[in-house]
């Protein structure tokens, strides 16, 4: 297989792997610990191996709100009609990051892309926690963030075209409220980054609401400068995976018209700490 960066922050494209071969594996696996976002090209797999795949790194995580795919409950569909105006996942976020212990990776497979656009975005926490001043990263260390479902995925949004149309639901099942650390220690490499986003992260806890706001709106501009991003266009087959303990991301929503369908797996990950804990 050959194995090419994306940028200097992170990401990798992957060609002529086969993610149900077992001997192609151990070297995706490394691909992804390096990059913490690989683009494997060409997967033109089923539901089953999708699944396979992701079980090699650990068991699932079935997302709660979104729909599943019809027979596979373990898969969640992310999809926009071309009909519908919002797409699910357009605003920076980590994948559960209001459990308890968030899910360590997703694995988002393209069945249907529209002719142009339906790129998505990511970000190297780790990059933009480094590029800080010591003294903010000092004043960070010591802070925890609460993040939540409720907002997001709860009563609040009943109205939302996505919980209209049946793409998200089970608002009742919007009731995680969790704390993690501002920045982690990334439970495989070791090294540290920003553990906050602009879906989830309600409030900064040790702040006062006006400090942890200013706080907060200051991080997620330094996060999204281009240096710490990489950008993935997507073809049929693709599948892209990343870790949710080292990212953000974001659906860019430019394709209105078309459809776009993806099939996602979440796969289960541990608590987070501030010091590294293995
Ligand atoms: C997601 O937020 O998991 C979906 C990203 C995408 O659709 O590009």
């Amino acid at each position: 297989m050959e194995i090419l960066p994306l940028t200097g922050s992170l990401g990798a494209e992957i060609f002529d792997a086969d993610i149900r071969q077992e001997e192609d594996f151990d070297e995706i696996q490394a691909a992804f610990s390096k990059y913490s976002v690989i683009v494997l090209r060409g997967q033109n797999v089923g539901p089953k191996d999708h699944l396979a795949f992701a079980r090699r790194f650990g068991p699932i995580n079935v997302n709660r709100f979104f729909k599943p795919v019809d027979e596979y409950p373990e898969i969640a569909t992310v999809l926009k009609e071309s009909d519908q105006k919002e797409a699910v996942g357009e605003g920076w976020h980590t994948d559960h990051s209001y459990d308890a212990e968030p899910a360590m990776g997703s694995i988002l497979h393209a069945i249907e892309m529209p002719p142009f656009g339906g790129d998505t975005l990511f970000v190297s926490m780790g990059a933009a926690y480094e590029a800080l001043s010591a003294p903010m990263r000092e004043f960070l260390d010591g802070l925890t963030a609460i993040h939540s479902s409720r907002h997001v995925f709860g009563a609040a949004v009943m109205d939302s075209e996505a919980v209209k149309s049946g793409r998200l639901g089970n608002a009742e099942a919007a009731t995680q409220d969790t704390r993690h650390p501002v920045v982690i220690t990334h439970p495989f490499s070791g090294r540290r980054g920003l553990f906050v986003n602009p879906v989830f992260t309600t409030k900064i806890e040790e702040l006062d609401s006006q400090e942890s706001e200013a706080i907060l709106t200051m991080l997620y501009a330094h996060c999204q400068q281009p240096e710490f991003q990489c950008r993935v266009r997507w073809k049929v087959g693709d599948i892209t995976m990343w870790d949710n303990r080292a990212t953000w991301h974001k659906a860019i929503n430019d394709y209105h018209g078309f459809r776009r369908l993806m099939h996602r797996v979440t796969v289960e990950g541990g608590p987070l700490s501030h010091n590294i804990t293995a």
